[in-house]
């Protein structure tokens, strides 16, 4: 639909709403827009204080502040985000993590190249597997993604399939902007099996895999021993990696058998 006019397109957009119960875009939100997000602990002081240009939801200060913490104080921490746009969000996790840490941002724009954002920004498409994996050789390995790319749902799913292999044990993969699951504009039909927040509530599944015995369809396709948790947010999905054990009964000394 890129070829058509913004004007058509949104009137088509529209009219397939009225048909199916799915928002047409985020235009309506952000007509309502306010400049205030939510206070938090750190990042809401730093989005205040930011000088570039920076777009979240109002709750993403309080989630960030919660799924950072135990990030925010290690060394040589290293960041991949996909979508850099204007540069803003760069400049605050550099401020928001140790000076030490290995900050990337990749974006499809070469434009962003000219961004001072303080932080290492390369150009590629966060859908190529050879361009990211070469971006994991240059970082050393990855600790923290945030996923704030195109917020397509197929771009997302092959993003996370490519790099969620490659996250070190322990680190944080964060997806955000999910509403795109809901929106038409992206392609995201709330009860299409293949929108990526359904695909990962399907995905918890592998979180039980040793108790079951038949197939999942539509899950995120990962190794299951290395998925340690998947924390749903607004608009936030949270992937942590960590080995798991296989399931066993742990009893303390004194346990009587029932
Ligand atoms: C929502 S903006 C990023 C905003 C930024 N993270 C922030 O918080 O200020 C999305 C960016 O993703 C980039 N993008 C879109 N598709 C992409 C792709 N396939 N690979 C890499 N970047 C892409 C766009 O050029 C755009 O700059």
């Amino acid at each position: 639909m890129s070829q058509v006019s913004p004007r058509i397109r949104n009137r088509i957009l529209r009219i397939i709403s009225w048909i199916l119960p799915v928002h047409p875009s985020p235009d309506s939100w952000f007509k309502k827009r306010i400049n205030q997000i939510n206070p938090s602990s750190k990042y809401s002081t730093l989005f205040h204080e930011e000088k570039m240009g920076c777009l979240k939801w109002s709750d993403y200060s309080t989630i960030y502040d919660e799924l950072f913490q135990n990030f925010q104080n290690r060394e040589n921490l290293r960041i991949l985000e996909i979508g850099v746009l204007e540069g803003g969000s760069q400049s605050i996790l550099k401020k928001y993590f140790h000076a030490s840490s290995i900050i990337f941002g990749i974006d499809i724009n070469p434009n962003c190249l000219n961004l001072d954002t303080g932080t290492n920004i390369r150009i590629g498409d966060a859908t190529d597997k050879n361009f990211l994996t070469e971006i994991v050789g240059e970082m050393g390995g990855i600790d923290l993604v945030i996923d704030d790319g195109s917020h397509l749902s197929s771009h997302q799913k092959k993003t996370f399939e490519i790099l969620f292999p490659q996250l070190s044990e322990g680190g944080l993969y964060i997806v955000e902007d999910l509403e795109h699951s809901y929106l038409l504009e992206s392609k995201g039909i709330p009860f299409s099996p293949n929108t990526f927040w359904n695909q990962s509530k399907r995905t918890t599944e592998l979180l039980n895999n040793e108790f079951r015995r038949y197939k999942k369809r539509f899950t995120l396709k990962i190794n299951a021993s290395e998925l340690f948790s998947i924390k749903f947010y607004p608009q936030i999905i949270a992937f942590s990696k960590g080995k798991r054990s296989t399931p066993s009964i742990v009893v303390t000394e004194n346990y009587r058998p029932h």
